[in-house]
């Protein structure tokens, strides 16, 4: 098979060396891709939501499947034009439907969506400048801290969580008035809730599922889980709390009706379903859907997983998943994030990257680098994530960091806690 990957970051990284490794792959290709995709296959510089370049290459170079890694071109409708063009519609999209994709690019269709199918979550109302007075009285019924969310993709910046009702209403009038741009017109407003989180992953061809192993990410830039939120600084798996019972109320009271809920609605998703889940005193609740693999959490849980992932995926997209046996490794796996001083806000790129080849037990996933004369560089805020296996966390992660401090850059900048709240269990 001829696979294009769509992305360039740690998780298409992750995605790339997983699929080079299936006895299925033919040519392997990465759009756009980073220093590191290009060891494992073709770089080809297009963007993600360029879906004519998209289909002139996929015809020129006989792609037979296009696995997609970030949430755009989904929104976008990337499985659609596809789907719906019959120069086209042979080659395999791994994702969502545009319709499916709302689950993640509208907070206010997956809070429908899970109440509808009854699925836990948190209480909410969702507003627009119109009835913003019974927002503020939907938020005078509620304990603080005070939640709310721009409704569409806000690049992960969508999400305030505020102390004061004040504060709250104040900051409410200032989303809808434009402060996140056209994703704000909407707003969900949400109960708080107390707990631990942890990212649970789906692969479901719409009919069947697979749950994948559990991950935790550690998204603030600084140590003790403080400062400004980020993509991920790093991530562990498995997670000791989602243990079987956990994990048995998880499938029967969120996975299946979510699934079941697909079919019914008829909307057509063969591809991942990112569950962001919070732990409130045992019981499972759904913070939010994504529609893709997470990142970090891709560079802990793709290396988990032993079976053949193409093979996976061609059972995707026969609806045939019912039949395959998802085989993981009974290891444990954790990633560090090395990124750019000064992420996520300001920072420098183009910094010349050493010690990559003196790296032995851990895998480097490029997440924000390219090449420039023969030697990698930084091209982003996340620029590199250092996966390693153990028989514990506590020893992939010990992994983990004797490696990292082998790699180098001008002003790099790592957490050296990343799985200190698990300390106990692991
Ligand atoms: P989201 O973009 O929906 O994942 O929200 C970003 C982060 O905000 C989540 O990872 C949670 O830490 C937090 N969060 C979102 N919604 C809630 C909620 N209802 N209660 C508590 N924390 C929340
Ligand atoms: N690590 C969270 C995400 O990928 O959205």
């Amino acid at each position: 098979m001829n696979v294009l990957i769509l992305g360039s970051g740690g998780r298409e990284h992750a995605l790339a060396w997983k699929i080079r490794k299936s006895s299925y792959l033919n040519n392997l290709y990465i759009a756009p891709g980073n220093a590191g995709t290009a060891m494992l296959g073709t770089n080809v510089p297009f963007s993600v939501t360029d879906f004519a370049s998209m289909k002139e290459f996929s015809l020129s170079h006989d792609i037979d499947m296009i696995v997609v890694g970030p949430e755009d071109p989904l929104v976008q409708g990337v499985y659609d034009f596809f789907h719906d063009d019959e120069d086209i519609c042979h080659i395999a999209v791994i994702g969502p439907s545009r319709d499916g994709a709302q689950l993640e690019g509208s907070k206010d269709f997956a809070k429908k969506f899970m109440f509808r199918n009854n699925i836990p979550t948190a209480l909410y109302k969702t507003v627009t400048l119109d009835n913003i007075a019974e927002g503020n009285s939907f938020l005078n019924t509620l304990h603080a801290p005070y939640v709310l969310k721009a409704d569409g993709l806000a690049a992960g910046k969508g999400v305030l969580i505020i102390e004061d009702l004040d504060t709250a209403k104040q900051k409410l009038k200032e989303i809808l008035d434009g402060k996140f741009g056209t994703a704000g017109k909407k707003v969900v407003i949400e109960e708080f809730m107390s707990g631990i989180e942890c990212s649970v992953f789906v692969l479901t061809d719409g009919t069947s599922y697979k749950i994948l192993p559990v991950a935790k990410d550690y998204k603030r830039i600084g140590e003790g889980d403080t400062g400004l939120n980020t993509g991920g600084m790093g991530a562990v798996s498995p997670v000791p709390f989602a243990d079987d019972e956990f994990m048995e109320k998880v499938r029967t009271r969120i996975v299946e009706p979510t699934v079941e809920g697909l079919k019914k609605e008829n909307i057509d998703y063969k591809g991942f379903i990112f569950i962001g889940l919070i732990n409130v005193q045992g019981e499972p609740k759904v913070i939010e859907y994504n529609v893709r693999m997470g990142d970090p959490e891709s560079e802990v849980v793709i290396p988990l997983i032993k079976s053949d992932l193409l093979d996976l995926f061609i059972s995707v997209t026969t609806e045939t998943l019912d039949q395959k046996q998802l085989e993981i490794d009974n290891r444990c796996a954790a990633t560090i994030m090395m990124v750019s001083g000064g992420y996520p806000e300001a920072y420098e790129k183009g910094k010349i990257i050493t010690g990559l080849d003196t790296v032995t037990d851990s895998i480097v996933f490029h997440a924000g680098t390219s090449t420039l004369d023969g030697q990698v560089i930084s091209s982003g805020g996340r620029v590199l994530s250092v996966t390693s296996y153990g028989n514990s966390i506590k020893e992939a992660l010990e992994t983990s960091y004797k490696n990292i401090e082998k790699i180098d850059f001008d002003k790099s900048y790592y957490r050296k806690d990343i799985g200190f709240d698990l300390q106990s269990d692991i």
